[in-house]
């Protein structure tokens, strides 16, 4: 009798154990690798009005309520200044370029450092393009779109968004051509790039939105911190043509549409003159 009152606590405790353990791994919640499942086109059984009915996993692209990208309408932002300047401490690490069939992927396989947002660090991981931008700004489009992707210890993302119109070529970009040449038209080819340097991304700007929103393709995992750059650097018209090779459908885009901000602010970090100074 003691014995399967033993065994019945037993059993609960370990139940309770694996609860907790299921509770707490991170959502395993990073973008997909294999883009073939899902594609850009308009009305297509595929295309992103669709994203959230193809796999259970990807239901918060079709019924989540903070999803990415939106537009940043100037009049709605909120001017702060208590943000405080993006901290950012990357370093070089090995990286290797992928083709995911809708965009370039370079991947870091070491330590590329970390941005610090609000207390958390958050290491970056990986960083892709999409032309043309996804997000907007009062309305306006831009050419092209770098997201740099960074992950928390406890598994939360947080993105960097730089955007880029057509003009002088952008020298991280330059640094890549052989690389995207050597994997363009070759889906889930890598292309092994060695030492890459982060810091060689320009920001130019201390001003940057910042609002809460989701990954913009599969699974659009939301609660993702995004901060947008506020200033439109330049890029060649060949090099956003190099980057959008790898995109094989018939949209020609690789821009998730505009989602509804609903009840989210979106917040405009701008140093006050004492920190200027
Ligand atoms: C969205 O749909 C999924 C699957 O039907 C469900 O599990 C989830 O709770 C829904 N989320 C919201 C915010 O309604
Ligand atoms: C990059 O990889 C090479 C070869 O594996 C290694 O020798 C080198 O130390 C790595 N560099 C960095 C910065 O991790
Ligand atoms: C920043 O962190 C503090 C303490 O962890 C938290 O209370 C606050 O909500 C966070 N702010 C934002 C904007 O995430
Ligand atoms: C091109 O790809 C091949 C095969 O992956 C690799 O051996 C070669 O070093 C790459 N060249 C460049 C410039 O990336």
């Amino acid at each position: 009798m003691e014995k399967k009152l033993f065994t019945q606590l037993f059993s609960c405790v370990i139940f309770f154990l694996f609860v907790l353990v299921l509770l707490s791994s991170p959502a395993a919640s990073q973008e997909v690798d294999d883009e073939s499942e899902f594609d850009y086109t308009k009305n297509s059984e595929k295309g992103p009005d669709r994203w959230g009915e193809i796999k259970p996993e990807w239901s918060a692209c079709g019924n989540g309520t903070m999803q990415s990208p939106i537009d940043l309408l100037n009049e709605r932002v909120e001017v702060v200044s208590h943000l405080g300047r993006l901290k950012r401490s990357y370093k070089p690490s090995n990286a290797t370029l992928m083709n995911r069939g809708h965009d370039m992927k370079l991947s870091f396989e070491g330590e590329a450092g970390s941005i610090e947002i609000n207390g958390t660090e958050y290491e970056l991981k990986q960083l892709h393009w999409h032309s043309p931008s996804e997000h907007t700004i009062s309305g306006v489009r831009f050419d092209l779109e770098l997201h740099m992707v960074h992950q928390s210890q406890d598994g939360k993302i947080a993105v960097v968004g730089i955007m880029y119109k057509i003009g002088r070529p952008d020298s991280f970009l330059l640094s890549l051509r052989d690389h995207l040449e050597n994997i363009t038209d070759t889906t889930s080819g890598e292309s092994v790039v060695g030492v890459i340097d982060p810091r060689a991304i320009k920001i130019g700007s201390r001003k940057y939105y910042r609002y809460l929103g989701s990954l913009t393709t599969p699974p659009c995992t939301e609660n993702v911190v995004w901060t947008i750059v506020r200033k439109v650097r330049t890029v060649t018209r060949e090099q956003v043509k190099l980057l959008r090779v790898a995109v094989h459908d018939d949209s020609n885009s690789n821009a998730r549409p505009l989602q509804p901000i609903n009840w989210r602010t979106v917040q405009l970090y701008r140093p006050n003159e004492k920190e200027e100074n």
